[in-house]
């Protein structure tokens, strides 16, 4: 018997995922623009969350990246051979990166779905990979979500996820990539100021700490298997530090050790995550 708890948690998820979609279906024109972010530390943060990615997937292996956007990571998966399925909950997200993959000519099978209930068979993929999309997900469904990524992933595939870190914003609730995009930490949202439109748009974001994800995985049956902090270093240099090009290399050679090993990779400004379903 579902419970007054459990019908409210149901209520406040499906006003909190209408207004997900609202917000990116307004956003989608500009999103790519916002992103990425203009600044060095920006250029920093995005080629390690690429080069993770690129680490561990492999040419010909099948990957639904679920939150997928614009394609910002799908697209380039595809283009190093990754078989490539994207998942978005927001048509007009989805429509920039059909745009954006006939352009690279790379074939990807984009769907209109919601990451708490998969619209595919269990054991279907080798890799699912979420990027910056898991912390839009209502509090009441993480668990849903994370019990679909074990469903859907073969034996032995592996989840590859890149979020917004829980310890970080107890250490500092200010924002230091992508300016036009904040974080408010204390009110649980992500805010798009500066839009084309000339309004700011809110959306329900809640971080993750390791431990939290440590626990969303076992309850899934899965384990995580690497955990990195992105930026540890560079999130606490000022722009104009990272503008000088020797201070930059020592940063990005010290961050490429260390944010692997405790305690940096707890400390970064997001986690990089690997996590393995048993075989
Ligand atoms: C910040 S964007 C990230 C997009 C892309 N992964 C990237 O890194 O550029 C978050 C995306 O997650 C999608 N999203 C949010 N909640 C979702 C859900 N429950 N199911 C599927 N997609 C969702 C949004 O529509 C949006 O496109």
């Amino acid at each position: 018997m579902t419970t007054l708890y459990e019908r409210s948690d149901a209520a406040d998820a499906a006003i909190g995922k209408q207004t997900v979609q609202n917000v990116y279906q307004q956003l989608a024109a500009e999103y790519d623009e916002r992103i990425p972010g203009v600044g060095h530390a920006d250029d920093m943060f995005t080629d390690s969350e690429m080069r993770f990615l690129m680490a561990k997937v492999h040419s010909g292996t099948k990957v639904l990246d679920m939150g997928c956007g614009t394609g910002r990571f799908t697209i380039p998966l595809a283009l190093a051979g990754a078989r490539m399925t994207g998942l978005d909950l927001t048509a007009a997200m989805l429509d920039q990166a059909r745009t954006k993959a006939k352009a690279a000519e790379v074939d990807i099978d984009f769907r209109q779905g919601d990451m708490a209930s998969l619209p595919f068979p269990d054991n279907s993929f080798d890799v699912v990979t979420s990027m910056l999309a898991l912390m839009h997900i209502p509090l009441s469904d993480r668990q849903s979500v994370f019990s679909e990524i074990a469903r859907v992933l073969k034996p032995g595939g592996r989840m590859l996820l890149c979020v917004k870190n829980g310890v970080f914003e107890r250490m500092f609730s200010g924002d230091r990539f992508a300016e036009v995009d904040v974080t408010d930490v204390e009110n649980k949202e992500l805010i798009f100021t500066q839009t084309q439109a000339g309004e700011e748009l809110r959306a329900p974001w809640f971080s993750f700490t390791p431990d939290e994800l440590s626990l969303l995985f076992a309850r899934a049956g899965m384990s995580v298997t690497h955990l990195k902090g992105n930026s540890p270093i560079s999130v606490w240099l000022a722009e104009q530090v990272l503008a000088d090009k020797g201070i930059r290399s020592v940063v990005q050679t010290l961050e490429a050790t260390l944010s692997d090993v405790p305690p940096f990779n707890h400390l970064g400004y997001h986690l990089l995550v690997e996590a393995a379903k048993p075989l």
